[in-house]
């Protein structure tokens, strides 16, 4: 018999971050460094010693059982790399249809939707802004503004991530700041 699941609810603090949390990930520059497109400023910065922090997620998981929700908070920081704004790592769901909504909380920015055909889709993602993720189509979160960007997430439990492609091939554009304004451009890697 399925396990039954009771109802809860957890207290976001000041800043968005849930007052209980399951784990808190850290994601460096050092683990993004396949996916900025200046490689060499990546290795320049790392190899001065440096090796900033350009995300936090704190996760509040379930269960993996169909019908159940995960949630998650991720303070993404501002800055660049060269001129490509930080951006969240992005992935497909490993469970085909499943969708996912983002709410945005603190800061300016977009979210990058892309299908499998690498088609890419835009939406803004900026402090009081609901963006809804349909099902099949990887996603990243990246940081236009000055300041920290909040986002709550909220998934399907059972959604899996499969990071490997974006790994592997990237998105196909990339979200920069060139002469005061934010362009969306192809990926010239
Ligand atoms: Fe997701």
């Amino acid at each position: 018999m399925r396990r039954k699941i009771k109802p809860f609810c957890i207290e976001l603090n000041e800043n968005w971050m849930p007052r209980r949390y399951n784990k808190k990930l850290q994601i460096k520059l050092s683990d993004l460094r396949k996916l900025f497109c200046r490689r060499d400023l990546v290795e320049e910065i790392l190899s001065s010693g440096e090796d900033p922090v350009i995300y936090e997620v704190y996760q509040i998981s379930q269960s993996p059982s169909e019908g159940v929700f995960s949630a998650a908070t991720t303070v993404l920081y501002p800055g660049k790399i060269g001129d490509e704004y930080y951006f969240t790592k992005g992935h497909f769901h490993l469970k085909e249809p499943r969708g996912e909504v983002y709410i945005g909380l603190a800061g300016r920015g977009l979210l990058l939707l892309q299908d499998r055909n690498r088609k890419i889709d835009k939406l803004s993602l900026n402090k009081g802004e609901v963006a809804f993720i349909p099902p099949n189509y990887a996603h990243r979160a990246v940081n236009i503004g000055d300041e920290k960007m909040v986002f709550l997430s909220i998934y399907p439990s059972d959604a899996g991530h499969d990071y490997e492609i974006i790994e592997r091939e990237g998105f196909s554009k990339i979200v920069v700041g060139r002469k005061g304004k934010v362009a969306l451009v192809d990926n010239p890697k």
